[in-house]
């Protein structure tokens, strides 16, 4: 698919405006404290704020807007802004609606403007809003620091992020649906999405991951979760990196306490203990998959932040490629194919299952990030299993849905297993299959050929995570 990730974002946008719910839904009457500045101003309480702000809401969708206008009535003007015109079609429809339905709620102006925001050149704004739109940018880092240079010196930003590590199972839903050719440009998504999901093990956590998520009973949410054009998050680490060089504090979290910082005390006292800053517990628990809601932050200006702890250990770690009884088994990065040994009569690869090495990645990092401070991640984990437990659906009937938490797999066994493949060393492999053997991956049960990544994807999404994902060769 052609064009630049803001313009197929876009598009998208424009076939299904964000949130997935009907054009006629209006926000309750009663105003969202969640979305007050007087929330904000209740962490940063310092602020000498005016009596009018002007208020930004970045990437507005068809709704936010108008949901901030009315938790904050005395706004002197709430400027939505977002690339998609059939969004903003929307919420000025519903902003009319809601002057007729609803004529006594107090709101403060809204005035809509379509442009990209990196070419927003307005402000300063008193208050910028920026909920679920960093995933979907090329550079999140860029988009970070021009909207930081929009707000005043005393203003407030409250964000609302997507955690990267804990949606494991949502990138592994993705890849496996992109594995079978759907794209955002799916017909009738949800339905298509749930027959390619029947050919699954009931108990296949990628099942469950779809059928959990609210975003799963409407198309526009399917595309949205499922099958997004780009849909990237930011490693929390990053994130705090670029907030810090953007010259923004984290002043509060206000997403549900147990996706919150303070949530490392409740798990384990020791590790509380020793790792205290905010972001670096916010990583600890977003490598453990245990930020189950989107981190919602708020960040003021400010100059004196010492910056935040962000090295990451990268790990170097050999490729490793040999032939055992008619199946090239390879792991880790590849390099040079020229070593590869020659064989005719190749009838399978076998990689490391990506997901489950995703999740080694995983305990990996914990191990990490637990060893600077003297703590065993075993112990960590173990804590997890007790004090959180598996995932469970809603209550009132509370089933539990294995395999989704971290804790429900043997960090040993994890581990064990060998480094993955990346895609484009998968890319090279077909590359070198095709060029010195003539052999192509085979469809499951239907013999036609696909790329290699995706048979990859598709056979890990089978079997076992801990075992590896084979893939059958058949001549071109
Ligand atoms: C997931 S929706 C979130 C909408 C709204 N913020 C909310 O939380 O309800 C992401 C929105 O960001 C907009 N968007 C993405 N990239 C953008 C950009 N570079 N400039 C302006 N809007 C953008 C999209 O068009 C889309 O409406």
């Amino acid at each position: 698919m052609g064009g630049s990730i803001a313009d197929r974002v876009r598009a998208q946008y424009e076939r299904h405006p964000y949130p997935p719910v009907s054009a006629l839904a209006l926000p309750r009457r009663k105003p969202e404290a969640e979305l007050a500045l007087d929330t904000g101003l209740t962490l940063a309480p310092a602020r000498v704020f005016p009596e009018h702000p002007r208020i930004l809401v970045a990437g507005c969708g068809s709704l936010e807007a108008l949901v901030v206008a009315r938790a904050n009535p005395r706004a002197e003007r709430v400027v939505a802004v977002d690339l998609s015109e059939h969004s903003l079609q929307t919420l000025t429809r519903r902003i009319q609606l809601a002057r007729v339905v609803q004529p006594f709620t107090p709101q403060a102006p809204i005035e809509t403007r379509q442009c990209n925001l990196h070419a927003l050149n307005d402000g300063p704004f008193d208050a910028i809003f920026l909920s679920n739109v960093l995933q979907h940018v090329a550079s999140p880092e860029a988009l970070v620091a021009h909207l930081a240079g929009l707000l005043a010196p005393h203003g407030l930003m409250r964000l609302v992020v997507y955690p990267r590590e804990s949606r494991l199972w949502m990138r592994a839903l993705q890849r496996y649906l992109e594995a079978r050719g759907l794209d955002a440009h799916t017909q009738a998504p949800r339905r298509t999405v749930t027959r390619h999901l029947r050919v699954l093990p009931e108990t296949s956590p990628l099942r469950s991951t779809f059928f959990v998520n609210p975003e799963s009973s409407s198309d526009a949410g399917v595309v949205d979760a499922f099958l997004h054009e780009h849909d990237d998050p930011l490693p929390l680490a990053q994130l705090a990196s670029c907030m810090h060089r953007a010259g923004l504090v984290l002043v509060g979290e206000r997403q549900t306490p147990s996706s919150q910082s303070a949530f490392v005390g409740e798990v384990n006292a020791q590790v509380a203990a020793s790792i205290t800053d905010p972001w670096s517990r916010l990583e600890l628990l977003d490598e453990s998959l245990e930020l189950c809601a989107n981190p919602v932050f708020w960040l003021a200006r400010g100059e004196s932040a010492p910056a935040p702890h962000t090295a990451s250990t990268t790990r170097h770690v050999a490729g490793t490629v040999q032939v055992v009884d008619q199946a090239l088994h390879v792991s880790g990065p590849l390099g040079s194919l020229a070593n590869v040994p020659a064989a005719s009569t190749l009838t399978s690869v076998v990689v490391p299952n990506p997901i489950g090495a995703s999740l080694a990645c995983r305990v990996r990092r914990l191990d990490d990030l637990l060893a600077r401070v003297g703590i065993s991640s075993d112990a960590w984990i173990a804590s997890l299993a007790r004090e959180v437990g598996p995932r469970v659906t809603p209550p009132p009937h509370s089933r539990e849905l294995p395999g989704l938490a971290l804790s429900d797999y043997d960090p040993h066994a994890l581990r064990r297993l060998s480094p993955p493949v990346a895609d484009a060393d998968l890319d090279a492999l077909e590359a070198w299959l095709l060029s010195v053997h003539g052999l192509v991956p085979s469809r499951p049960g239907e013999g036609a050929s696909l790329s290699l990544r995706h048979a990859v994807h598709l056979a890990s999404a089978q079997g076992s995570v801990l075992a590896d994902s084979r893939v059958l060769l058949t001549r071109s």
